[in-house]
């Protein structure tokens, strides 16, 4: 198998579908062109404008789409998130940057302007 062109959320946030911009989603870290699969969609193409240039990854496995539908999402691959966009990292990322945040205005609240 080929290597996958590797996108960052950022790119994949560019196709939203809206303006004429095509339909990229993100399940599980691959990313998707479903712009031509959007109107055939069983689900209708509204949830699929919903989840545009997002990670759908929750919104796809909550509905609990069949085998045949997995099928179906493989033929519309066009890549993979960076290591650093994907699922587990993300989460990773919020959980340290967060605590940052946290210690730095925490801090400010004791102390005013020695914290700035
Ligand atoms: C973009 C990739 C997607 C593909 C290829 C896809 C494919 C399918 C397929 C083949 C079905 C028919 C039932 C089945 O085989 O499971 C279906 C139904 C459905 N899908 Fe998706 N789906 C996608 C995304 C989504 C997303 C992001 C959502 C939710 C936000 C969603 C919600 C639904 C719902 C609610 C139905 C049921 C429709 C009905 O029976 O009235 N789908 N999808």
């Amino acid at each position: 198998m080929g290597e996958l062109t590797l996108y960052t959320l950022n790119d994949v946030a560019q196709r939203n579908g809206r303006d004429g911009a095509d339909t990229w989603i993100v399940i599980h870290d691959m990313v998707y062109d479903v712009t031509k699969y959007k109107e055939e969609h069983p689900g209708g193409p509204e949830l699929i404008d919903e989840n545009a240039g997002r990670d759908a990854t929750s919104s796809f496995d909550d509905f609990g789409h069949s085998s045949e539908a997995k099928q179906i999402l493989k033929g519309f691959l066009v890549g993979e998130l960076i290591e650093e966009d994907k699922r587990a990292n993300r989460k990773k990322k919020m959980a340290n940057g967060g605590a940052k945040i946290n210690r730095r205005s925490l801090l400010r609240r004791l102390c005013g302007s020695c914290a700035s």
